[in-house]
């Protein structure tokens, strides 16, 4: 199969600050005949995540910088559309790192098969993909048991849902916050938390002394900023941070000064432990088995927002910095 024009995303400059639709250029690509020992794809969805945005300054990091001019990368599920490689036919759906894109070629070990009996295929980028791997990853490393009152912030986006579904199963008592009363409504209603509120209605400090009165055991951070500062006064003696994520800060040219209350982390014997999923690999099968069994039972949803097209995909991934999402942000492709 040849003369496949496949579109793809580039990083046109590095963002300042928040990026936009600038710092990005929609190219077209046209595919070579298939190789000897590769395998060609058509994308079927792609996962755009906040982590990206740090993929996009220069600079190391725990991931390298994505290269100017070049196809950006992300998680993404496709269907092999020709293969010249003996492990796949096509017609086999699989997982790879080549997001961003409509089509590509790849050799067998940058693929990974996933099954078709679970739908839809985009679960596997959000519930049962790296955003559900990080909840569960970030309850294990937390160590949050049965009986733990737990605050969890960004809760009604990828990671912060399943971590509240999956704090549920484990008998917490599951606090979260969200950015609208529309997200408010969707962790009680759907996702089951006990306590849900809006962070924008008034300060997450005064909203947390009223549902939580008590303190909390555990904070799951995926905000930072004022919203840990919030969480550093309401924990009790001998609480938890699971630090995930900051996405409050991703888009600050300057470095932030740390909360305010830090020293609450001595006062209150506090443990602070960062984690990176990436770390958790080797955990992969003992995941799939726990949470993959919650999600056949029923017992574990997964939440999407859809977008669709290639030429929406920068949409999406922005969208992500403006609360446009509810569960995990999806680019369907096709
Ligand atoms: N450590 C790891 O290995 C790891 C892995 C995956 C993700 N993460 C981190 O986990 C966090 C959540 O990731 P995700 O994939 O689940 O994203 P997500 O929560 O699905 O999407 C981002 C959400 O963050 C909220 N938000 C955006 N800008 C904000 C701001 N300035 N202040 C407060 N809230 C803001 C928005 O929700 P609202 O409408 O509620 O504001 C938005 O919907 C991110 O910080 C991410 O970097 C870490």
């Amino acid at each position: 199969m040849s003369n496949i024009v496949s579109h793809e995303v580039r990083l046109a400059s590095r963002p300042a600050g928040l990026p936009s639709s600038a710092n990005f250029i929609l190219a077209k690509r046209e595919l070579e005949p298939l190789p000897d020992q590769q395998v060609l794809v058509r994308n079927l969805f792609m996962s755009v995540d906040p982590y990206m945005r740090g993929r996009m300054n220069e600079g190391k990091s725990y991931i390298p910088a994505f290269e100017l001019g070049q196809p950006l990368e992300g998680r993404a599920v496709g269907e092999v559309i020709e293969s010249c490689a003996k492990e796949f036919k096509a017609g086999d759906v699989v997982f790879s790192n080549f997001g961003w894109r409509e089509y590509f070629m790849a050799s067998p070990k940058a693929l990974r098969s996933v099954s078709r009996e679970i739908q839809p295929l985009s679960v596997y980028l959000g519930a049962l993909g790296m955003t559900g791997m990080t909840a569960w990853a970030g309850l294990n490393l937390g160590e949050v048991k049965a009986g733990d009152v737990i605050y969890i912030s960004g809760a009604a986006g990828a990671v912060g849902n399943v971590a509240g579904q999956l704090a549920k199963l484990r008998r917490c008592k599951v606090i979260g916050s969200a950015g609208s009363m529309e997200k408010v409504r969707f962790l009680r209603d759907e996702c089951g938390f006990d306590i849900a509120f809006d962070y924008q209605t008034g300060p997450v400090s005064e909203q947390l002394n009223v549902e939580a009165p008590d303190g909390i055991d555990v904070y799951f951070d995926n905000i930072g900023g004022a919203t840990l500062e919030a969480a550093l006064s309401a924990l009790k003696v001998h609480g938890r941070i699971i630090a995930c994520g900051g996405i409050s800060g991703y888009n600050e040219e300057q470095p932030r000064p740390g909360p305010a209350n830090y020293f609450n982390v001595t006062t209150q014997r506090l443990t602070i432990k960062g984690m990176i999923v990436s770390d958790w690999l080797g955990r992969q099968g003992e995941f799939e088995k726990e949470v993959g069994g919650y999600f056949r039972a029923g017992k574990l949803k997964n939440h999407e927002t859809v977008v669709e097209g290639i030429d929406q995909a920068v949409g999406a991934f922005l969208g992500l910095f403006a609360g446009k999402n509810i569960g995990k942000m999806i680019e369907k492709l096709a």
